[in-house]
């Protein structure tokens, strides 16, 4: 059956808008203070450009299907109609709309309280290096942002090598990284459960492939994460031991680092492995934290994500 081609026109932009309604990083499914502002703006704007789409709709519609006058008939328009239709229905609406979005913009750059949490995100090709400043002592993680739930966490926002761009939809607005600077934001989330983030703006080649594990958590089950990742790793044991032996020759340690004991051993060009295993995932977001994907990752990381800094390593 061949459907007419306005019927299928109207189908496809429908399932377009309605495409951007759900999924796991949806801006109309705000779980905090700052992305409820942004929903709010979105269906406003939403609402006043529908309106005056069936307006002017309508109004081509009486134009062009109205009865034909004679040209005898033909008369001047008052201007005073013009003068309305033409400037200050337009001018009320866009002066109100650009009034409404200063107030979103507002709202969404100031946090509801001073944050006690600071948080130094930091956008890598192709990862995100994620160090707690405040409360001391502070400690360095990768590719996940935990927040205590209903509280305000403070975001400095800083691109290591290109532009990246932080956003988690559920939560915030976009701020972009930018080499040389410090773009600060803040960040809270009113619902506990895991938010997806993505950077959004084109790194290279594996920009897909960045994504940011946002986990949100009741004020006692942060706490207990924040002290064990304060902490260092335990030292190794017997059975551990050979971990850190592999970890020490095979390479690794000149990227990344550990601490364990009383320091900590490696380098700070990859990501902090410390308490790597209380990590969701790995390779920003790419694959699963088990065994199985994490040798995989390890022998041909450039197979998975090509590209990536980490070359191959034949244990
Ligand atoms: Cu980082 Cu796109």
């Amino acid at each position: 059956m061949r459907l007419p081609r306005p019927v299928v026109l109207a189908g496809a932009g429908l399932s377009i808008l309605l495409a951007g309604c759900g999924g796991p990083q949806s801006a109309l499914n705000p779980q905090g203070p700052a992305a409820g502002e942004i929903a709010l703006l979105w269906w406003v704007l939403f609402a006043i450009s529908g309106a005056v789409t069936l307006v002017v709709f309508a109004c081509l519609g009486w134009a062009l299907f109205r009865p034909r006058r004679l040209p005898d008939e033909r008369r001047t328009e008052s201007p005073r109609l013009f003068l309305t239709l033409g400037v200050a229905i337009p001018a009320v609406i866009l002066i109100g709309t650009f009034g409404f979005s200063l107030r979103s913009i507002i709202r969404t750059s100031t946090p509801p309280a001073p944050p006690a949490i600071r948080v130094q995100v930091t956008g890598h090709q192709w990862w995100w290096e994620v160090r707690y400043v405040l409360p001391q002592p502070s400690f360095v993680t990768a590719n996940e942002l935990h927040l205590p739930l209903g509280e305000p966490v403070r975001l400095d926002l800083i691109g290591a090598d290109v532009i990246h761009s932080f956003w988690v939809p559920e939560l915030q607005k976009k701020t972009d990284m930018v080499p040389g600077r410090i773009n600060s934001s803040w960040i809270e989330a009113d619902q506990s459960g895991d938010f997806r983030g993505q950077c959004a703006e084109y790194c290279g080649t594996q920009h897909g492939h960045m994504a940011l594990q946002v986990v949100a958590q009741p004020v006692p089950d942060f706490q207990t994460w924040l002290a064990q990742q304060q902490s260092p790793a335990v030292s190794p044991t017997d059975s551990t031991g050979r971990g850190l032996q592999v970890f020490a020759s095979a390479g690794c340690i000149g990227c990344h680092s550990i601490r364990y004991g009383a320091g900590a051993v490696g380098g700070a060009i990859g990501p902090d492995l410390t308490h790597l295993a209380s990590r969701e995932t790995i390779a920003a977001g790419e694959l699963a934290n088990n065994r199985g994907d994490l040798g995989g990752w390890i022998v041909n990381s450039q197979a998975i994500k090509p590209g990536n800094a980490m070359p191959p390593i034949a244990i």
